[in-house]
């Protein structure tokens, strides 16, 4: 099963992913994640995504694509995989389906977590993640047992850099000018499923379940 996470900075694909990979026994591919722990480990791929990611730019097509071709071309992916903040744009979503199809595989679901922009500014100021493991939480919607220490690895909690009010709303441009176009491009293809994202996650989890099958 090859699924496709997409919607708004902070609808909740981490959060959603994560749970779907643990159900469905797939890896969570989040190119997010990838760009954080280089940007964490001072290798050179890190250092440049870090200048584009602090001013909530997408990181160039050129050092996102081939990552995410080769990583999914992996023996661990033969059984299918969840994508997580990739692709985000049009060509992006066109290489992996040209990549796809020289092995006769597709894409099986894009999944839309819809939530207003309103919403979005609100779950991302109380957003916290693990500096150790980059597990993610929220100080109201998901609390930690701990204040501030991760309940997966004992580490401090941080927000993210990329999480300030005026970062998060030009991330939310971006996405409405480079990412939004997919939808038209997933339900052309016919593998589009919309759920709203502005329910509890475990609610949020349940109608994904719905559409993947149990
Ligand atoms: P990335 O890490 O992918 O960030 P994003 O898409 O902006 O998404 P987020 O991680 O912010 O949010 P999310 O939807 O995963 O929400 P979460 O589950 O955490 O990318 C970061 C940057 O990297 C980009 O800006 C770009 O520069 C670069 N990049 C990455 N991929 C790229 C690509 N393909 N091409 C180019 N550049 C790329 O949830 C958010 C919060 O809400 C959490 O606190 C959570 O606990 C809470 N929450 C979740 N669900 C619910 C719910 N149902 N109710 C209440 N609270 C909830
Ligand atoms: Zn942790």
């Amino acid at each position: 099963m090859k699924i496709i996470m997409l919607g708004a900075p902070g609808a909740g694909k981490g959060t959603q992913a994560k749970k779907i990979a643990e159900k469905y026994h797939i890896p969570h591919i989040s190119t997010g994640d990838i760009f954080r722990a280089n940007i964490k480990n001072g290798t050179e791929l890190g250092k440049k995504a870090k200048t584009y990611m602090d001013q909530g730019l997408l990181v160039p097509d050129e050092l996102t694509v081939d990552l995410v071709i080769d990583r999914v071309g992996q023996d661990d992916c033969k059984d299918g995989y969840i994508l997580d903040g990739f692709p985000r744009t049009i060509p992006q979503a066109e290489c992996l389906d040209a990549a796809l199809e020289k092995r006769g595989e597709k894409v099986d679901f894009a999944i839309d977590v819809e939530v207003p922009d309103e919403n979005i500014v609100n779950r991302m100021s109380g957003r916290r993640a693990c500096v150790g493991c980059g597990a993610t939480y929220h100080i109201k919607y998901n609390p930690t047992k701990v204040d501030g220490v991760c309940d997966a690895c004992g580490e401090k909690l941080v927000l993210r850099d990329d999480d300030k009010a005026e970062t998060v709303q030009k991330r939310l441009g971006v996405y409405h000018d480079q990412t939004q176009p997919l939808i038209d491009y997933y339900t052309k293809s016919g593998v589009l499923k919309e759920v709203d994202g502005t329910v509890d996650m475990e609610d949020v989890f349940q109608a994904i379940v719905e559409i993947l099958g149990a």
